[in-house]
């Protein structure tokens, strides 16, 4: 079997290709080619299995395209991101995280007047049904957040029954809204069970970020105003991690929501993915392993381990899959880091030292530099956060809280595409062929 064009496509080729020929035993199949608007095209193999009988076969999907999508192009080579167009560094040193969220949802950035209009549309939606604090008493004190925010979250659509009807476009935003909305109520209430401290309600007349940090940080016997320097930091942070793509979470997003699910159901289901440590917890990983390092002088030792093939260790926060160059994110978030720490006279931090120098160390070690390992966006966040002052069980929820938008935005272009159908991979299947039941006293 034989396939052209069988290499990775030269983007730098201003010739498209319009079709690929596959070969099975003398027969040629003729596979139409797509093209987008920047980036690699894709051949389409749909009608692949009708034609031939084949499956294509691609687990972890490094080569699959599961959608068209007008959100989010990522140029993993050159370090590239870009929403609806926007690079991810002016929108985060130029915008705030509510403009990203117009940007997402709506697929332009705000003018004056739709922004006053959308950060009222969601500044109505920050409080969350008085019974749903009830269900927190049910989770233990020392539960993971990622384990209330899965739990609380799935809950929101047993609260909030008019707007789980997907087939309505009204509804839909609705729900777009209402998560944006109240996930930092929601993440804050996490974090205050955690602690043993009282829910703080929301506060209308702050925006977006000085609001969560103000659910996060303030008591009912003093008064908090969120340095503004923090805050925008905060800011920063959500517009970095706003949307990113097909990755793990999303695509289980798109995935559950192909089958109708509700939307609330659909962002519960992201949570759970982005949990793990290979996805979103790889902040809270990062944080960990940089403690454990401790000093610079212990960094060569874990750059070895990080290089042997038979220890499973691995620099958390260092590579991707998409991004083989700097994580255009990570560079946003080391600036960041500094201005964090600059603010709270925390320059000499030493998990900052050990990790300006395991970054130095590590970008000049040729296993890195040849497999094109990079630090991303988690490498210094959590340095930033711990900063902020979120323990690093709450890492990952803040990374959840940012993009809740963008995984409502890419489940909306999904549901509004008329194309959809629920997604069904197939499989290569390596189990025993058909065989005989045996009755159990008969069973060597
Ligand atoms: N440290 C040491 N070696 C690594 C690392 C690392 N952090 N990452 C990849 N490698 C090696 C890996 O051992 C493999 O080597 P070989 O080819 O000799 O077997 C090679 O690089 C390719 O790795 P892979 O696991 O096949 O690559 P992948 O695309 O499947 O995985 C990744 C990408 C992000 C899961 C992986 O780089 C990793 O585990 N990094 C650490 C966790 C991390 O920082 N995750 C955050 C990702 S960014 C935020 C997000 O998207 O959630």
């Amino acid at each position: 079997m034989s396939s052209s064009p069988a290499t990775k496509p030269d983007n730098s080729d201003p010739a498209k290709h319009n079709a690929a020929t596959l070969s099975i035993d003398g027969k040629e199949y003729l596979l139409p080619v797509r093209h987008g608007t920047v980036g690699p095209e894709v051949v389409d193999v749909s009608s692949l299995y009708n034609d031939t009988g084949l499956f294509t076969y691609d687990p972890g999907f490094a080569s699959t395209a599961s959608c068209d999508s007008e959100l989010t192009f990522i140029d993993g080579e050159n370090g590239i991101l870009l929403h609806r167009g926007y690079p991810i560094d002016q929108l985060a040193d130029r915008g705030t995280f509510l403009e990203t969220c117009h940007l997402l949802l709506y697929g332009e950035l705000p003018t004056v007047d739709q922004y006053a209009d959308f950060q009222n549309r969601v500044t109505m939606h920050t409080m969350v049904h008085e019974q749903m604090n009830r269900m927190y008493a049910g989770f233990r004190r020392d539960a993971h957040p990622m384990a209330i925010m899965v739990g609380v979250v799935g809950a929101l659509s047993a609260f909030y029954h008019d707007s789980t009807d997907i087939t309505d476009p009204v509804q839909r935003d609705i729900a777009a809204i209402r998560m944006i909305a109240k996930m930092p109520t929601i993440a804050a209430m996490a974090f205050k069970y955690s602690i043993g401290q009282p829910f703080i309600y929301p506060r209308n007349d702050l925006d977006y970020s000085a609001n969560f940090l103000q659910m996060c940080f303030a008591v009912p016997c003093e008064v908090y105003k969120a340095d503004p320097t923090l805050a925008r930091a905060m800011d920063r942070i959500f517009i970095l991690h706003a949307d990113h793509e097909q990755n793990a979470s999303t695509s289980t997003v798109r995935l559950a929501g192909s089958s109708g699910a509700n939307p609330f159901a659909c962002i519960s289901a992201g949570i759970a993915c982005l949990w793990g440590p290979a996805h979103g917890g790889a902040n809270e990983a990062a944080l960990n392993m940089l403690s454990e390092i401790g000093t610079v002088d212990r960094i060569p030792e874990f750059v070895e381990r990080a290089k042997d093939k038979d220890d499973p260790f691995r620099l958390m926060g260092f590579g991707h899959r998409v991004y083989k160059n700097y994580d255009p994110r990570a560079k946003i978030m080391q600036k960041s880091c500094h201005e964090v720490l600059d603010a709270l006279g925390l320059k000499n931090d030493p998990t900052l030292q050990v990790a300006l120098e395991l970054e130095r160390i590590a970008l000049e070690d040729d296993y890195f530099v040849d497999k094109k390992l990079y630090p991303n966006i988690d490498f210094y966040s959590g340095i930033t956060l711990r900063a902020l002052g979120f323990p690093t069980t709450m890492f990952t929820v803040l990374f959840a809280l940012a993009r809740t938008v963008g995984w409502i935005a890419q489940w909306r272009e999904m549901i509004e595409d008329p194309d959809q159908r629920i997604g069904r991979p197939r499989q290569l299947y390596t189990g025993p062929a058909e065989r005989e039941y045996v009755p159990i006293d008969q069973r060597g």
